[in-house]
């Protein structure tokens, strides 16, 4: 998975592609490249490493002149990360330069044929041969000679190109991989994702499977996959550029973290009017939901955490039968499925490859499907039955928490509609859950205003090998993701398990001052935390608790305990996700690695 940026206008192109491609590096950042027409001839540089090599080694992009040009960063699938691995890729010649994200699956066919035409191949990359084939396929047509390309390559792309003999043009396609294009007033664009454009504008199209973009400085044209032209229409994005950028924080996710009372705030407004869930937002009526016999929860990493918690909030708020699966494992068990049943996919991108080829197999089983997604025009919000928006806003950093939240929110609300309809959710209820939800974002700020607190705790853990993150019901669903965002930014090693399950054989492995977190926040079930915090803290772990305000006996066992406010039960998660989402960030500042860019990891996971 990589990110891809072209700029065609009046400003110069290099800095304008920088600055793109900083706000797609969460995408992949182990190369990055750029090639602009710089009146002459198409001029490229390539770097290994963060983008930040390459912004020094044309010095911000001021040593490649010129108004036109694409741009890359790149999260390798074929090819080690190199200088020579990195993209753009171009013919021989070098008039021909292309950037592309995603995987051409018969690669190895076509370049072979190529080989064998007298063609030469320099990296080991999918992508060259995309270069090559244009090149034996252009005879000054740019536009034939990407659709007989599109004909012969299987697999995903997004493709920016550009040909030195149409030095104010670049084409754009796509298949199965994002790409947008964006109408400013000084030029225009094409990306991976909104943010990169969201500086010079917010009027976007989102281009389509088989769909060719081409862009000039002043006008942008639309073709099918046989090379006619076709209509799109753009449209007008929320987020606005602030959202893209760190605004005063040192990392996208700090930022993000302490943008979660506004995202809370904002899928409120989005989905309550007078006091009331409004059912019209999910696309479904009440009966719709009756005939639901059960409700099938399927994704990948923390939008799987959110499932986890949502299955125990519709089963008993609504007394809905849920399944939760791995998207990455649910097509491939050859799952039994109800032709009643709801399936429900969680992606903040919108694009993750396991989640996506789930969504379909679903749709081709009859099942109907709806989507929580964060991105708007994403693959998974155009293919679902029914798509519920979250309100995060672009999320940045790698590690997502405002996104979560906004999944979290979003299952709440949909939990009191299926209830409603259930019958099993009255107006009054409905009115005390609202009341709860509202008080989120201030407890939230309470709860970020202790911050500085946390942090010198995480201090004192920079050095930790284990961290075991346990709890019962919510409160597992919670460990789930606690263990995940440290592990995922500080690199040690952690796990979640079901309280209850620890002395299974796990609790073997806790000894003199292992860290464990003990997240209990649900009253009912607090008798039996507190025995599975005495069970870790006589084996030697030190204790770290999150408990509700007024849980005082949790001080008796725990060696140190962070308070969350008091909530309704089936809405702790979106408190308690807040110290430990705190906690993951200062250990992992502290250890100096870069939070919002954790080793091999990539945003959106577009690959199986
Ligand atoms: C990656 C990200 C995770 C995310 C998961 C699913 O692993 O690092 O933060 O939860 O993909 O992504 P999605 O975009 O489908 O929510």
């Amino acid at each position: 998975m990589c990110g891809i940026v072209g700029y065609v206008g009046k400003s110069q192109a290099a800095p304008v592609l920088l600055d793109g491609l900083a706000k797609l590096e969460y995408r992949g950042y182990d190369s990055a490249g750029m090639a602009v027409y710089d009146g002459n001839k198409i001029a490229f540089e390539k770097a290994l490493g963060r983008l930040k090599v390459l912004s020094e080694k044309t010095h911000d992009g001021e040593t490649m002149p010129g108004t036109i040009g694409i741009g890359h960063t790149r999260w390798a699938t074929h090819g080690e990360p190199s200088e020579i691995n990195s993209h753009p890729h171009l013919n021989e010649s070098e008039t021909i330069a292309v950037v592309h994200n995603g995987i051409i699956e018969n690669y190895a066919k076509l370049k072979d044929k190529l080989i064998s035409r007298g063609y030469s191949f320099k990296s080991q990359t999918d992508t060259e041969v995309v270069a090559h084939l244009l090149d034996y396929y252009y005879k000054g047509d740019p536009l034939e000679a990407i659709t007989k390309v599109m004909h012969r390559v299987e697999g995903s792309y997004a493709l920016g190109i550009i040909f030195a003999e149409h030095p104010d043009e670049i084409f754009a396609v796509r298949k199965d991989s994002p790409l947008i294009v964006g109408r400013g007033k000084d030029g225009n664009l094409i990306a991976s994702d909104v943010p990169a454009v969201l500086k010079y504008t917010r009027n976007v199209y989102f281009i389509d499977n088989g769909e060719i973009a081409h862009l000039t400085e002043d006008a942008i044209d639309f073709f099918d996959v046989d090379g006619q032209p076709i209509e799109k229409e753009s449209k007008t994005i929320e987020w606005d550029a602030e959202a893209a950028s760190k605004g005063g924080y040192e990392y996208f996710m700090e930022k993000e973290i302490h943008e979660q009372p506004k995202t809370i705030r904002d899928t409120l407004s989005h989905h309550v009017k007078d006091g009331k869930v409004n059912i019209e937002g999910f696309n479904m009526s009440e009966d719709d939901m009756r005939q639901i016999s059960r409700i099938r929860i399927v994704a990948c990493g923390s939008a799987y955490h959110t499932g986890v918690t949502a299955k125990y909030i519709y089963e008993g708020m609504c007394r809905i039968p849920v399944e939760c699966d791995l998207a990455s494992e649910f097509r491939y068990r050859n799952p039994i499925l109800d032709p009643n049943e709801l399936v429900v996919i969680i992606s903040q991108s919108g694009e993750t490859a396991d989640s996506k080829a789930a969504l379909i197999y679903a749709k081709e089983q009859g099942i109907r499907t709806l989507a929580i997604v964060n991105v708007e025009g994403s693959s998974i919000a155009r293919d679902a039955d029914i798509v519920v928006l979250t309100y995060a806003g672009p999320e940045i950093a790698v590690a997502t928490t405002k996104a979560y939240s906004a999944q979290l929110m979003t299952h709440y609300l949909l939990a009191i509609s299926f209830g409603k309809a259930l019958g099993k959710v009255s107006e009054e209820d409905e009115a005390k859950y609202i009341q709860s939800m509202r008080k989120l974002p201030e407890q939230i700020e309470m709860v970020l205003n202790n911050k500085e607190r946390i942090q010198r705790f995480a201090n004192r853990y920079v050095t930790a090998h284990d961290v075991y993150f346990i709890g019962r019901g919510v409160d597992y669903a919670i460990s789930l993701e606690a263990s995940l965002k440290l592990k995922e930014i500080s690199y040690i090693h952690s796990e979640a398990y079901a309280a209850g399950e620890l002395k299974h054989g796990t609790i073997s492995l806790i000894e003199e001052g292992t860290l464990v977190g003990a997240v209990c926040t649900q009253k009912e079930l607090l008798p039996k935390s507190i025995s599975n915090i005495v069970e870790v803290k006589s084996r030697g772990a030190f204790v770290i608790a999150v408990t509700t305000v007024g849980n005082t006996e949790v001080e008796e066992v725990a060696d140190y305990v962070m308070y969350i406010p008091e909530t309704d039960q089936y809405f702790t998660n979106s408190l308690a996700i807040i110290p430990l989402q705190l906690f993951a960030y200062y250990v992992t500042l502290g250890k100096g690695f870069d939070v919002d860019k954790p080793r091999n990891l990539a945003k959106s996971v577009t690959v199986e």
